[in-house]
């Protein structure tokens, strides 16, 4: 179809290092290949794409994600028992409504469990043998703005070119142990059923610190609050380092922060190029956020890390 490829306009954000705005997507007939690779590379150079009150729902959503890959699924979840206010097994709800459709309580110490872990930097997948790559989020249902609840984004290739050679050199072959425990342990320090979990005696996934962004060749540093500790070393020396590390891709100079405005704004990020974390705001407990996520699986060669490709069970939490 002539002109179909002028359709999008990719703006970046002024003043920083990723991000940028997409106009011109069109969910009412099925996004052209051309215009899907047109997004994705798009994706990949700037790390975070924004579009504002788009038309998606959840089936052509999920259409756009099986373009850029098989999806991940709520299968392991399910398994551990938690129950699903969605049907559809590929997406992951992340709104704070339960399955009886009410607005999650503060004495439901699970999902606030979850709640408080999602607001702790990550890249999604991390903690599972084989990691995300592309994430999409939209927003159903919104509370009143001013009440909070952006979605927070941190320039990790960037953060990694930063890195003196030195320290560069250092992490160069360091393997990072992933855990959603760690994640849950640190976010919720007052919740008796985390704090009794021994990180080291757990099914851990390893991802390299310092990798190799393979659509941009840029590096990339793959770090965040699944990490503990480093194989190999001692325990307290591999934390220590994974501290100092997080520390600097953590400093405000690599922060995008993206507001929710409207139903149907989405954003989209690399998650092999960026990390993210939601924030609580003054909605959570009074007003109703239905946000609804979707996840490739990388087809990157770093995709499994260091883990056996043939043994990659996904690990799911109740
Ligand atoms: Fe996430």
């Amino acid at each position: 179809m002539p002109g179909v490829l002028n359709t999008l306009t990719i703006t970046p954000f002024e003043g920083s290092t990723i991000g940028a705005r997409v106009d011109g997507l069109d969910f009412s007939r099925p996004v052209p290949d051309e215009v899907s690779n047109e997004l994705k590379a798009a994706l990949h150079e700037h790390g975070v794409l924004v579009a504002r009150s788009t038309n998606v729902d959840d089936h052509t959503m999920i259409a756009l994600g099986k373009k850029w890959g098989p999806l991940d699924n709520v299968t392991a979840h399910k398994k551990a028992g938690r129950k699903m206010r969605l049907d559809i097994d590929e997406i992951f709800d992340v709104s704070n409504i339960d399955p009886e459709d009410n607005l999650i309580a503060e004495g439901d110490a699970l999902r606030v469990s979850s709640a408080r872990g999602n607001a702790l930097w990550h890249a999604d997948g991390a903690y599972n043998p084989r990691r995300s790559g592309i994430s999409i989020i939209r927003a159903v249902e919104l509370p009143p703005k001013g009440t909070g609840g952006e979605t927070e984004f941190l320039d990790s290739r960037t953060s990694y070119e930063d890195l003196p050679d030195a320290k560069k050199m250092e992490i160069q072959n360091y393997v990072g142990m992933n855990t959603l425990y760690w994640n849950r342990i640190q976010a919720n320090p007052d919740m008796e059923m985390f704090q009794s979990i021994d990180c080291t005696q757990v099914p851990l996934a390893k991802h390299r610190l310092a990798q190799i962004h393979e659509p941009t060749g840029r590096g990339n540093l793959y770090i965040g609050s699944y990490n503990h500790h480093i194989e190999g070393l001692p325990i307290d020396e591999g934390m220590r380092i994974t501290h100092e590390l997080r520390s600097h891709v953590e400093q405000d100079k690599y922060k995008l922060t993206v507001s929710w405005e409207n139903p149907g704004d989405m954003a989209f990020w690399d998650n092999t190029a960026v990390l993210h974390r939601a924030t609580i705001g003054a909605y959570a407990g009074k007003y109703r956020r239905d946000m609804r996520r979707i996840s490739t699986f990388d087809d990157s060669k770093w995709a499994y890390g260091e883990n056996d490709p043939n043994n990659s069970q996904q690990i799911g939490l109740k």
